[in-house]
C-alpha cells in the first residue's frame, strides 16, 4: 500500500467497511451501489480488488477512524478495469482521490497488466481531469452507457505497451506523495 501522512492510511477494504463506503457511495453517484454489490465484491468476486483511505479520529466513531475513500478494480485476462473510486465530499479537493488512485495504480503495477482501463461520464471533469493527470487517455465513447441519466462514458485507459516507463513513473509519484503532509 502507498504510504500516506498520518492521520491517513490505506489498506483493503473488508465487510466492515460497507456501511461507511455505502455512505460515500451515495454522496458520490447519481444511483448508488447496493450492500449486496459490496458484499459479493468482497467475497465472491476473486478478481476483485478494494482498497479503502481511513482517517484516524479517536473518539469520532468507534472504530478509532472514519472512512475518506475508496476505490476499486477487477482484474481480467490481463487487463485492470477500474470500477468505482470516491472520496467523501468534505474531503474532496486536498488530494484525496490522488492517493487513492495512485494506490490502485500502483496495486494494478504490481500484477503485471497490459492495460488500465475505465468508463467515466462524459459530464465529470473533476475525475476526467484526475485521470488525465494520471497519464490515462481517452480511447473511445459509449453512447448512453449510464442508464440512470442516459449519459455517454469516455473509455480512457493507460497502455503499458506504449508507455513502458509507466509504472517507474508512478513510483516517483509515490515518493512526493509520501513526503507530503497531510492539511
Ligand atoms: C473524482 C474524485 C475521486 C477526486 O477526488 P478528490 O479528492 O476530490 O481529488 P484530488 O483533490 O485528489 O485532486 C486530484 C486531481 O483531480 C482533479 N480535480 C480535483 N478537483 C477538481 C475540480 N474541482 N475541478 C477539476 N479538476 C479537479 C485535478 O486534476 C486534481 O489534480 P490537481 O490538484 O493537481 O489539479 C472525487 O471528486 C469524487 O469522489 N467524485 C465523485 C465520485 C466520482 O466522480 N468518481 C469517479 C467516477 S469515474
Amino acid at each position: 500500500m502507498l504510504a500516506v501522512p498520518a492521520p491517513y492510511s490505506l489498506r483493503p477494504m473488508t465487510v466492515v467497511d460497507i456501511p461507511a463506503v455505502l455512505e460515500i457511495d451515495r454522496l458520490s453517484f447519481p444511483t448508488p451501489a447496493t450492500e449486496q454489490l459490496f458484499r459479493n465484491e468482497l467475497t465472491e468476486n476473486q478478481l476483485a480488488h478494494y482498497q479503502v483511505l481511513a482517517r484516524a479520529a479517536a473518539g469520532e466513531s468507534a472504530t478509532g477512524e472514519v472512512l475518506v475513500g475508496f476505490a476499486g478494480f477487477w482484474l481480467i485476462a490481463g487487463e485492470i478495469h477500474i470500477s468505482t473510486i470516491a472520496v467523501h465530499p468534505a474531503e474532496r479537493g486536498r488530494g484525496r482521490g490522488e492517493w487513492l488512485l495512485l494506490n490502485l495504480l500502483l496495486e494494478a503495477c504490481a500484477l503485471d497488466p497490459l492495460l488500465v482501463t475505465l468508463e467515466v461520464r462524459q459530464g465529470n471533469h473533476t475525475a476526467q481531469s484526475l485521470y488525465r493527470k494520471y497519464r490515462f487517455e481517452e480511447v473511445g465513447l459509449r453512447r448512453r452507457y449510464y442508464r440512470d441519466t442516459g449519459e455517454d462514458a469516455l473509455l480512457m485507459t493507460v497502455d503499458f505497451a506504449a508507455q513502458p516507463d509507466y509504472c517507474r513513473w508512478l513510483h516517483d509519484q509515490a515518493a512526493v506523495a509520501a513526503r507530503a503532509t497531510a492539511d
